[in-house]
């Protein structure tokens, strides 16, 4: 239906450099306590990349010792030294971009160009931002009287775990990485067993200008060794990435020892075009917002598209030619525009989710569909830009996140009948909204239930600003200062009474 365009493909594995393929614990490159492997498999071609060790209970409780000793040291080094080795890490990530952007673009199958160098260069920002923050851990006085100090100070947690997920891989390590380490906390970090060698990577760059034991690795799978973790009675803190599901379970793991969590978790999120909007250059936002290019594997996706009835054929017209312009193939090719999806499984969700949406009535396919059986693409977990118009926001596909590139376009009249819709979900993660009228559109923006908010742009997140979900989206801000100092530190206030 759409005129899409298969990229070339070529042998470039042998241009991917692979880091460490093992569990990083107390400096030491190491395998599974019980000698089990997990392979891992290039999405584009579905040939093992490596083996990673398969984690159990066993790793983990190991990296909690040697996370522990570290963090005996490492909360005493003064955070503008700490700071100091993020900058360097940044340093050397920025030294080592294009091996960790292939690394991302091989088992991510997210394209070179327009996603793996920007993730690559995005992970050096994240240690240089927090690496400049150290200063910032700082407390206040009190003001009651000559007679008394009383004063706050930032301590560091202790253990902290995160677990991250597979489509984002280099930046979501980071963003756990650096504040924790920043704040002075040491860390165990259970990698995505789909894509663990971007972080495995960036923590053999930490391991090179921190004390070992800060950083830990485990890799494993997420009942094994991700909720071993979780549920790890000296754990003082669990960052979780991931599907709501799970971070459910994170949440109840946390109830039996009262620990802080952050969640970032999943997005349904709306992005309104207004009557005045049916331009270029909202198309490429919606576009953009929807994340095509990363094969729409992204939680802050705009994925329902609230078209104003006016513009609603004209501006799918246009959507639909930006949509078949895209080239999808390799992720390594220069030229290649969209990669693939992560795994057999996602693929299988996303094709059934199509399936669904050509099986009703009510809804036409007016873009790509379900991935071709043959040729180039079918050699791997490729799928195709779709785009389903409908009249309802109320059926599956306009209300579970897909986690793939199937956009529905929902047609409005009234700003109350679109902010309504917008807002009926049980996700709150992002927005945007497109209108020449900046007002407008501003006053939309503050009436939509969601974390993040954009306005006439569907641009990815920036370091700074704060960043989490509201609802079933998440619990906590990640990214921001405020983030690293109500996620990875404690406030403690020492009161001294001075009339001796
Ligand atoms: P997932 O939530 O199962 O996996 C994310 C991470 O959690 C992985 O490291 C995994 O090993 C770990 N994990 C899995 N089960 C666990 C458990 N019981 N205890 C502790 N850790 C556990 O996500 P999955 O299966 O890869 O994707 C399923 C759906 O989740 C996607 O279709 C998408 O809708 C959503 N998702 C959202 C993400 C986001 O960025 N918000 C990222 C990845 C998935
Ligand atoms: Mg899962």
């Amino acid at each position: 239906m759409t005129t899409k365009r298969e990229g070339r493909f070529s042998e470039a594995d042998a241009s991917v450099r692979l880091g460490p393929t093992r569990q990083l614990i107390g400096g030491e490159w190491v395998d599974g306590v019980d000698g089990r492997t997990l392979a891992v498999e290039c999405p584009a071609n579905k040939r093992v990349i490596a083996s990673i060790p398969r984690g159990s209970a066993h790793d983990v409780e190991r990296a909690v010792v040697a996370a522990e000793s570290a963090f005996a040291a490492w909360r005493r080094v003064t955070p503008s030294v700490r700071g100091r080795a993020l900058l360097r890490i940044a340093d050397d990530l920025e030294a080592n971009h294009e091996t960790l952007a292939r690394i991302i673009a091989h088992e991510t199958g997210n394209a070179l160009r327009t996603q793996a160098r920007p993730e690559a260069a995005l992970c050096a920002d994240v240690f240089r931002y927090f690496g400049g923050l150290g200063g910032e851990l700082k407390g206040d006085t009190l003001p009651l009287g000559d007679d008394i100090l009383s004063y706050t100070r930032r301590e560091p947690l202790g253990v902290v775990g995160g677990i991250v997920p597979w489509n984002a891989p280099g930046t979501l390590s980071s963003i756990k990485i650096a504040p924790a380490v920043c704040a002075g906390n040491a860390l165990v970090l259970k990698v995505a067993e789909d894509a663990p060698f971007t972080a495995l990577f960036i923590a053999e760059v930490c391991q090179r200008h921190l004390p070992p034991g800060v950083v830990n690795v485990v890799t494993g799978l997420g009942p094994e060794c991700g909720a071993a973790l979780a549920a790890h009675p000296r754990i003082s803190k669990m960052s979780f990435t991931g599907s709501t599901a799970v971070g459910r379970s994170i949440v109840a793991a946390s109830a039996e020892r009262i620990v802080p969590v952050s969640l970032e978790l999943g997005g349904k999120s709306p992005a309104i075009v207004c009557e005045d909007a049916d331009e270029d250059w909202v198309v490429q936002g919606v576009a953009s917002a929807m994340r095509f290019t990363r094969q729409s594997q992204s939680c802050t996706a705009g994925s329902r598209l609230f078209l104003h009835r006016s513009i609603y054929d004209t501006f799918i017209e246009k959507l639909i030619a930006l949509m078949g312009s895209y080239r999808i193939g390799d992720p390594l090719d220069e030229a290649t525009d969209v990669g693939t999806l992560i795994n057999g499984k996602q693929f299988g969700r996303v094709c059934g989710y199509i399936q669904d949406g050509l099986d009703n009535p009510a809804v036409k396919l007016v873009a790509g569909g379900l991935p071709p059986k043959e040729g180039p693409l079918s050699a791997g977990y490729f799928t195709v830009p779709t785009l389903f118009a409908s009249a309802s926001n109320q059926w599956r596909l306009a209300q579970e996140e897909i986690f793939g590139p199937v956009l529905v376009a929902i047609p409005w009249s009234d700003e109350d009948e679109v902010l309504r819709m917008a807002n009926d979900s049980h996700y709150g993660l992002a927005g945007y909204v497109f209108s020449r009228n900046t007002a407008r559109a501003i006053r939309i923006a503050h009436e939509i239930d969601s974390g993040w908010v954009q306005v006439n742009q569907g641009k990815g997140q920036i370091m700074g600003q704060p960043y989490g979900g509201f609802k079933q989206s998440g619990l906590g801000k990640e990214m921001s200062l405020g983030s690293m100092l109500e996620g990875f530190s404690r406030l403690k206030t020492v009161t001294v009474n001075l009339a001796l």
